[in-house]
């Protein structure tokens, strides 16, 4: 790619502070009362740094840290950095979700972008939903912008037992429950289970996602993979500061990274390391922002293409820390081979080619060879039936495999509440081959689509010693979780779809070989239940809530805001006609 070089009167920034106007002497005048002279900023790039540090986000402990490491690296190659704090999106304490704040923060980051002398972006974010929020409003407003992945925590550790975050909960939680662990060792996870700062370290929607940002092009190579309190992660950040400010003058843009190749580079991404299947609504969304109509039937298939080759918990053995010292996404990305296309841009100005051609595997036990994957093809799967039918997603290679094709009675829950105050109970009609059902857990519903989507199993069950039942909902997963949930279903209930319309008893049938969901009741039965059914009242009267839950729409289609469309697709990207900026 060879564009002219920018020269300092054609920065952004130059109409903030270049200009001989009373404006202008604004600005200068309220930059010397911060302490600055004109020499330290006058023709130099202006770095906005994107920084979702808090003292609520464990994942982003460092960043306080890390900042001071950008700025290092912005004012060496010859910039002006601004910090610029952004909402935290925590994911362990924000309620009812973080997921529905993520447009949020994708409108506040990039209002945040337009409405300051921002030249160039630098993106902090890492825990779950603040990457694919920053690099949404980042894309919108399609200025050069680099992304700063927050990197894993370590392994945790108990006992001289490895700990993953989330998944480990799960199984101590369940083992806790079937009484097969004390309260003293209970208190012992808890203290083991996340012992630096840095997102979880399992396959979760953090490592996912930030996965996916490098497989897209939008961190420096190598960076995702390495773990948050390694000084390699240190030297990223300011090599990451140093970077920005050299892709200001090139012009290099997010327009000029994220294509339709570079999308499905992501995704393949996700499913080899058999991702959260948080990763599809986010790539959904953030790939419609830059004007790519990705859709389920896409992912669908490219999942049928891809090996998972990543031995990463909750699907596999292993955690980041070990995969980072397997070689890392690099690594992992050179062996996916012709199914990544190493042509696309990367914020290095390199191809991504370029950045994986010498990365080598150091152990095949974490990164699996394509010739001898982990799993053929099992990352995910997108169903459809009358039970979704604008589709429905499961990750079959965390079910037990006997409930690939399965039919059995469903057990309804009305809601969250409903089913909190009746899973346990003795008198719950329901053995291991029934299926339990969440209903008004979707992204109005609940609101907000939570996490909620690993339905907890009858405690009555779980002491027969089963670990697994068919359980669907139209909520998210923790990318941390595992077992046959079937996930996302579109359209949700709490507006109408037919998941609200599953009563007790009723017959649902899965066969993920066949992308089937089903609830075996006739079509006659199905329109008389629809015609009986009363819209609940809504969740929110005034607000952001009121907002979102009129503009939100269905997982399929990402659960952006109508209003961020254009034209039908998604793109609100300046290269597919972004708003004028009004100065
Ligand atoms: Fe932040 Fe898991 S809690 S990534």
């Amino acid at each position: 790619m060879s564009k002219k070089r920018k020269t300092p009167e054609e920065l952004r920034s130059h109409r903030w502070y270049g200009v001989n106007d009373l404006r202008s002497f604004g600005h200068r005048s309220r930059t010397a009362q911060m302490g600055y002279s004109r020499e330290e900023y006058a023709g130099k790039p202006v770095i906005a740094i994107l920084n979702t540090w808090s003292e609520i986000n464990p994942c982003h402990t460092h960043f306080k840290q890390r900042v001071e490491e950008v700025k290092r690296g912005i004012w060496q190659a010859g910039g002006f950095p601004i910090e610029l704090p952004a909402q935290t999106l925590s994911e362990p304490f924000q309620k009812p979700t973080t997921m529905l704040y993520r447009n949020f923060l994708a409108m506040e980051a990039e209002e945040t972008i337009r409405s300051y002398p921002a030249d160039g972006v630098v993106l902090m974010g890492g825990c779950d939903k603040t990457t694919p929020a920053l690099l949404m409003g980042a894309i919108s407003m399609d200025l050069p912008t680099i992304f700063l992945p927050a990197g894993p925590m370590l392994n945790g550790n108990w006992n001289g037992v490895t700990l993953g975050s989330g998944s480990d909960t799960w199984k101590y939680w369940a083992d806790l429950r079937a009484g097969k662990i004390t309260e003293e060792d209970w208190k012992g996870v808890e203290g083991g289970i996340a012992r630096s700062p840095g997102h979880c370290m399992t396959m979760g929607t953090a490592s996912t996602m930030t996965s996916a940002a490098e497989a897209l092009g939008f961190t420096l190579p190598g960076f995702a993979s390495i773990p948050a309190p390694d000084s390699r992660h240190a030297q990223m950040s300011a090599k990451t500061g140093m970077r920005i400010v050299e892709m200001v003058w090139e012009d290099l843009k997010p327009s000029d990274i994220i294509t339709r190749k570079s999308v499905d580079n992501a995704v393949t991404t996700c499913l080899a390391l058999s991702g959260s299947t948080n990763a599809i609504v986010h790539m959904i969304a953030l790939a419609r922002r830059a004007g790519v109509d990705l859709t389920l039937a896409q992912y669908d298939e490219i999942a049928r293409r891809t090996p998972v080759l990543a031995n990463i918990r909750p699907t596999g053995k292993y955690l980041m820390e070990d995969f980072y010292y397997a070689g890392g996404l690099r690594a992992m990305l050179k062996e996916l081979g012709e199914l990544i296309d190493g042509t696309q841009m990367t914020v290095n100005g390199k191809t991504l080619g370029e950045n994986i051609a010498d990365a080598q595997i150091y152990s095949e036990e974490v990164i699996y060879r394509r010739a001898k994957p982990l799993m053929p093809d099992t990352g995910l799967a997108v169903l459809r039936g009358n039970l979704a039918p604008d589709g429905a997603v499961i990750k079959p290679g965390a079910a037990e495999k006997r409930l690939h094709v399965h039919t059995g009675k469903a057990v309804v829950f009305k809601d969250y509440n409903d089913m909190a105050a009746r899973i346990d109970s003795e008198e719950l009609d329901c053995d291991e081959n029934s299926v339990i059902v969440l209903q008004h857990a979707g992204p109005v519903g609940a609101p907000g689509m939570p996490e909620w989507g690993q339905l907890p199993i009858p405690q009555k069950i779980l002491q027969k010693g089963v670990r697994d039942m068919l359980r669907i909902s139209d909520a998210r997963m923790s990318g941390t979780s595992y077992g046959a949930c079937v996930l996302h279903v579109a359209p949700e209930s709490f507006i109408g779809g037919p998941l609200a319309l599953v009563q007790d008893g009723d017959l649902i049938e899965l066969n993920v070989p066949e992308r089937r969901l089903n609830v075996l009741i006739s079509d006659e039965e199905m329109a008389r239940r629809k015609a009986a059914w009363v819209a609940p009242e809504p969740r929110f009267r005034r607000g952001y809530g009121a907002m979102y839950q009129m503009h939100v729409m269905q997982a399929n289609n990402g659960c952006e805001f109508d209003f961020m469309q254009r034209d039908g697709v998604g793109g609100s990207c300046a290269s597919a006609g972004g708003e004028p900026e009004i100065h």
